[in-house]
């Protein structure tokens, strides 16, 4: 209980923090995954606080992640980007992991956009292909929302039957079909504790369970937002295709490398999606 109080009043130090520090409220949050943080070049009006910055956030011990919170204007909205993100694999808890989501929940943000970098099990995708959340099967050992609940920041049983928004999603394959993407599909993302990656017969069962795409991420912070009241968008750019007949290694330099050549494509989405959340 006393470890409850004492993660309310964190997170409640950070939100005090960040409110004297911005004039405008952000709308949305985006957080970018693996190889995604470039997208921060196209926000304006900028004002970047590294996570070091504010009281009681997390860090990331990942050198993909950056590590910084952007407040600024994207298409005419007002947004808050995450510049890298916290990972159950690096040792915090499904609940740390998720306190940059719930603080900006707190802040005022009322849709979440999640991106990651993740590796594909469906054996239509190829890498690059964009896979928007249609649901998702967490399999991480931990949740954030385990223990008290603060019945001020959402049910204690929060409802997950429809987790992603569905216009949000439409509108998504609406826009890709105007750009001429291809390769912008709906699917299940499966959250894996990490770090160590799949092996073939892993990857054979999340098959079968039903993934069309695995990460070590987002999944924690989808959960606090739908607990908000958000409404959320989730997004994987495939980098790898994981076949379990024929595995090849699977190296975080090509992950990345992968994620950045699908960057400008996921930008182009996100900049005709964002006027319209
Ligand atoms: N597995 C788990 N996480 C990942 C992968 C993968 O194949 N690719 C990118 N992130």
């Amino acid at each position: 209980m006393v470890q409850e109080l004492t993660y309310k009043k964190r997170v409640e130090e950070a939100v005090g923090f960040l409110r004297h520090k911005i004039a405008v409220r952000p709308d949305i949050v985006l957080q970018l995954g693996t190889g995604l943080g470039a997208f921060a070049e196209v926000v304006e009006e900028q004002v970047v606080i590294p996570y070091a910055d504010i009281p009681h956030f997390p860090q990331s011990t990942v050198t993909s992640h950056a590590g910084n919170l952007i407040f600024g204007t994207l298409c005419g909205r007002k947004v808050a980007l995450l510049q890298g993100r916290l990972h159950f694999y690096e040792g915090y808890c499904a609940r740390e992991v998720a306190f940059p989501v719930r603080v900006l929940s707190l802040l005022g943000c009322r849709t979440a956009v999640i991106t990651n970098a993740a590796g594909g099990l469906n054996s239509d995708f190829v890498p690059g292909t964009i896979m928007v959340f249609s649901d998702h099967i967490y399999l991480l050992p931990d949740n954030p929302l385990r223990g008290p609940n603060v019945d001020d920041w959402g049910p204690r049983f929060p409802d997950l039957s429809r987790p992603y928004d569905q216009r949000l999603q439409e509108a998504v394959f609406t826009v890709a079909e105007e750009l001429g993407l291809d390769e912008v599909v709906g699917g299940t993302y499966v959250c894996i504790p990490g770090p160590s990656l799949e092996t073939p017969a892993e990857t054979r069962y999340l098959r079968m369970i039903g993934a069309d795409a695995v990460g070590m991420s987002s999944l924690p912070e989808v959960l606090v937002a739908v607990h908000a009241g958000m409404r959320v968008l989730g997004l994987s750019v495939v980098a790898n295709v994981n076949d379990p007949d024929n595995f090849t290694p699977i190296l975080l330099d090509d992950i990345v490398a992968a994620a950045g050549r699908a960057r400008p494509r996921l930008q182009q989405l996100l900049s005709r999606i964002v006027p319209q959340l």
